[in-house]
């Protein structure tokens, strides 16, 4: 989710430096389903730290492994204010509620662009922590928003996929023309 330029020249360098490391549209790693985690080890904590760094310094809400060309079923969040990272490794959208609401998103994969997504309102997600212990949770409105984005890149969906069909030819002219 999105990221938009920063005054503080700093932060600025650091966001693109985490920006340039991360998969853009067009590469193929963003559109290959990732493989479950069956091994919650060192190399599993490191691309988590490495991940949490990226979308710190990105100014980014949430990210996929294969946004950072790992094909892994892992995705970490932002936490609220004080609240810590959210770790989800193999996490499954379990339940969503009928109702839906549509909203605009951004990608940290997708550049400027911002298209309207329509959502389930609420979902229960079980996934697994860094250490392989299994938890639940129900996050609602924009958590639930987040979330459900971050697991469609698990499965090479992008938001593009289910934008309005104007919109998203919108979006494509205008990442094809550098806008
Ligand atoms: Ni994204």
């Amino acid at each position: 989710m999105p990221s938009r330029a920063l005054d503080d020249p700093v932060l600025e360098r650091r966001r693109l430096a985490a920006l340039a490391q991360i998969r853009q549209f067009g590469d193929p790693a963003l559109r290959i389903p990732a493989v479950p985690i069956t091994e919650f080890d060192e190399a599993l904590r490191d691309d988590v730290e490495r991940m949490a760094a990226i979308m710190y310094d990105a100014r980014g809400v949430g990210l996929a492994a294969p946004q950072i060309g790992s094909l892994r079923r892992l995705v970490v969040i932002r936490g609220g204010e004080d609240e810590p990272l959210l770790v989800l490794c193999n996490p499954r959208v379990v339940w969503r509620s009928e109702e839906e609401e549509s909203d605009f998103e951004g990608c940290l994969s997708i550049g400027e662009v911002s298209v309207e997504v329509s959502r389930a309102v609420a979902v229960r997600v079980e996934a697994q922590d860094v250490e392989g212990r299994a938890f639940e949770l129900e996050p609602e409105g924009y958590a639930a928003r987040v979330i459900q984005h971050e697991i469609d890149h698990l499965d090479g969906i992008l938001m593009l996929d289910r934008a309005p069909p104007e919109q998203r030819r919108e979006a494509l002219r205008e990442l094809r023309d550098g806008i």
